[in-house]
């Protein structure tokens, strides 16, 4: 039996155990996927422990995602990014992915929006907003990064190349935009939107980082502004898809996890 797994801190009530384990119902393969909550400091052992036995292939998240980098070989995307959360054991050392940044172009390319040589803004510079930064340009996006932060946003747009950036007060630049993600927290368990409704359009395809709620007020008005609208789910989806494609070389059930997935988000 194959193990495959997430290790966080917190990892509590993570969806991915049985998103990937409907993957594996749906193709008989014989694996599970089970979370690890180390203690901070214990990472490296942790990803060292997993080589030695066996582990197939782990998920990283919060807070190990930046220190992961430095205990695989990261393949270059990651190692613009900063940030692991994929990794594969299955080679001679231990290979590390960002598979969010395929999360993000993969809910576009599945709702059928376009984005060579199209306009996007992004709304935050932290771990997520990085990876979609990063995903938009690589896809052939004009790329402008908002962030409470602005410093925050100038360095992301630096590290990406070509991208601008401004403070909160650029988010006007949506509307001219085709393309808007959210990368912020902001609206996660609360009915407040990262972007003032006024400047939403029926020309935009939205993308919500955030999955909880599910229907975030961001695309709530989105919708109600004629936007094409993609939640949080969809980018969870396909990170999922993405890391399940690395690991095994199959094409990923894609149904069988997004039922799995959103049978257990309202
Ligand atoms: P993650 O890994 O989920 O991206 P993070 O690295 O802590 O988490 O980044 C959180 C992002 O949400 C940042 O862009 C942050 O803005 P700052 O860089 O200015 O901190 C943004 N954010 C969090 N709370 C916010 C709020 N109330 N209003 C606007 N932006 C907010």
């Amino acid at each position: 039996m194959q193990v495959f797994g997430l290790v966080g801190n917190p990892v509590g009530h993570s969806l991915s155990p049985p998103m990937h384990e409907a993957a594996y119902d749906a193709l008989g393969i014989d694996a599970r996927y089970v979370t690890f909550e180390p203690a901070v400091d214990d990472i490296g052992r942790a990803i060292g422990g997993a080589d030695a036995l066996g582990v197939t292939g782990l998920n990283v998240t919060i807070p190990f995602k930046q220190r992961v980098l430095d205990l695989v070989d990261p393949d270059p995307l990651a190692a613009r990014i900063g940030a692991v959360n994929t990794v594969d054991f299955t080679g001679e050392r231990p290979r590390g992915y960002n598979t969010d940044a395929a999360g993000v172009t993969r809910s576009f390319a599945h709702h059928d929006v376009p984005l060579d040589g199209r306009d996007a803004v992004v709304v935050g510079a932290g771990g997520a907003g990085r990876a979609v930064a990063f995903a938009l340009a690589d896809s052939g996006c004009d790329v402008h990064i908002a962030n409470r932060t602005a410093e925050k946003a100038a360095e992301l747009a630096d590290a990406v190349g070509g991208a601008s950036a401004g403070g909160l007060d650029t988010l006007d630049r949506v509307r001219d935009a085709d393309v808007l993600v959210n990368a912020t927290s902001v609206g996660m368990e609360s009915d407040e939107s990262p972007v003032p409704r006024e400047v939403l359009h029926p020309a935009l395809a939205v993308l919500d980082a955030v999955y909880s709620p599910v229907e975030t007020r961001l695309l709530r008005e989105a919708a109600e502004a004629g936007a094409t609208t993609i939640d949080g789910a969809w980018m969870l989806l396909f990170q999922g898809v993405e890391a399940f494609e690395r690991w095994t070389g199959e094409d990923a059930p894609v149904d069988a996890m997004n039922g799995a997935l959103r049978a257990r988000l309202s």
